[in-house]
């Protein structure tokens, strides 16, 4: 068995664009996993690295996003390591933690690549530690707002160089003791919720965060597993039921063995897939199924769409199911705004499900679509038009005129514009399954940061 500190290299981002043009198969059947969550699997690395002793995770994505966690992790004192495990695929990941308060000041700037996540949460992490780091990444990272983030741990008492624009890079001098404060969220995001969490740790007294819109909880449920201080309660607020989240440090975070179930985010494109191209039955095994992230079956359930859940059960903390999807036909329907933060990843892909429904779906209250690793409502109006989709870009969301059923004509002449997103270019191929001409996406290396395996996978549901 051979520790290593890298992860098994995939298409990363570095040389020449990977088009690829994805065309209607045959249908999509057997069994497939796909690979461990992505929100589960930062995290597992960020809280393993700040308790003492050693932390265990299987299932762990290996994907760029993680890699980049990992690699800030160890830069800032922690062991972070790979282990293969004998007769089997995937690996155990081990996490030797410095302690809360403990985190080193890394030698160089910490490169966050493509992720938003690493970004946010790992700023919340350095905020009550006094150390200072500076947070670089590339260009698609480099234009999303960071204001979100640095507005409430500069209250907890951090500071911040070279963020006059709100965006990368940015240099933060963490303090240490910072102090604790009260944060409603203004906008729905548990990445600012868990930044502030995460600061929370190593601030003496209680941090509380007030979430008017609930957003996903694995920050909450990880933390109580470490064994952290974290009450939430439901409280009147100026918006209805509000969730009040109160972290008491410091905290001493006891490690752990955890198992990261399936991304439903990643399982998104193969259950739409699957309801797309006819003649398909396929089951997609160990999906995680936290409500706060499974709005996106629900709402293809509500179009008419056949999604089955076998052998619930937890995994991790977290409900988990085998899905067996079938090919369906779909109806338009007006999505309610209130579902958005439980499926915010899975809008591209469910702009595709509805291209080929019959009728008219409408979405709306998805302005943070805008500020994702692209503008994903501009992105996938103009990549959805260019396939032969009805298209009505909104300020906050798309109205969709489906086909019922027909395939979509698909791009044989001009690609579509993947803009270094990962989600942009697996939509686009799910799209290009459902097409007649077959769709052309620019570059393929971003999938590489949630889904490594996609094209593999793909290729071995097909029959
Ligand atoms: C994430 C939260 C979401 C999501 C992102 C992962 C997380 O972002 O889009 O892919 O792990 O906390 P926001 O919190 O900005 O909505």
């Amino acid at each position: 068995m051979a520790l290593s500190k890298a992860a098994p290299v995939t298409n990363a981002v570095t040389d020449a664009p990977i088009p690829h043009r994805f065309t209607a198969p045959g249908p999509l059947t057997g069994r497939i996993r796909v690979p461990g969550d992505k929100s589960i699997s930062h995290r597992s690395i960020m809280l393993g690295a700040l308790a003492i002793g050693e932390t265990r995770v299987t299932g762990l994505l290996e994907g760029e996003d993680v890699m980049a966690t990992a690699a800030a992790m160890r830069a800032m004192g922690a062991q972070v390591l790979r282990q293969a495990q004998d007769g089997r695929a995937d690996a155990e990941w081990r996490v030797h933690g410095v302690g809360v308060g403990g985190l080193l000041q890394p030698r160089t700037a910490l490169d966050m690549g493509n992720s938003g996540t690493s970004t946010r949460l790992l700023m919340g992490l350095v905020a009550s530690h006094g150390i200072t780091a500076t947070f670089i990444g590339d260009a698609s990272l480099s234009g999303r707002p960071m204001s979100r983030v640095t507005e409430p741990l500069g209250r907890m008492g951090a500071q911040f160089h070279g963020a006059s624009g709100g965006t990368l890079p940015i240099t933060m001098e963490g303090l240490c003791p910072a102090v604790p404060i009260e944060y409603r969220l203004p906008v729905a995001s548990a990445q600012v919720k868990s930044a502030v969490m995460l600061a929370a740790l190593n601030t003496p007294g209680i941090t509380t965060v007030i979430e008017p819109v609930p957003t996903r909880d694995h920050s909450e449920r990880m933390l109580k597993g470490f064994g952290a201080d974290v009450e939430i309660e439901e409280v009147d607020g100026a918006t209805g039921r509000e969730r009040a989240i109160r972290v008491r440090g410091e905290a001493d975070l006891q490690p752990q063995i955890i198992e990261v179930p399936g991304d439903p985010s990643s399982a998104a494109f193969f259950v739409v897939a699957a309801l797309l191209v006819e003649g398909s039955d396929l089951v997609i095994e160990n999906v995680g199924l936290n409500p706060t992230r499974a709005g996106l079956f629900e709402v293809l359930r509500q179009m008419g769409g056949h999604i089955e859940e076998m052998n619930t059960r937890e995994v991790g903390g977290e409900p988990v199911a085998d899905l067996r999807v079938r090919h369906s036909a779909l109806t338009g329907i007006e999505v309610d705004p209130a579902i958005a933060p439980s499926m915010i990843d899975e809008f591209p892909v469910l702009f595709v499900a509805a291209s080929l429904a019959e009728g008219t779906t409408t979405t709306s209250g998805l302005e943070e679509l805008r500020v994702k690793e692209s503008d994903r409502l501009a992105a996938m109006a103009a990549a959805l038009t260019g396939a032969g989709a009805t298209i009505e870009e909104r300020e906050d969301g798309l109205v969709i005129h489906g086909t019922g059923g027909a395939p979509l004509r698909g791009s044989a002449n001009s690609a579509t514009q993947t803009l270094l997103d990962h989600r942009i270019a697996m939509s686009m191929a799910v799209a290009g399954l459902a097409s007649r001409d077959g769709v052309e996406v620019d570059d393929t290396r971003p999938i590489a940061t949630s889904f490594p395996n996609f094209m593999a996978l793909l290729g071995g549901a097909v029959r």
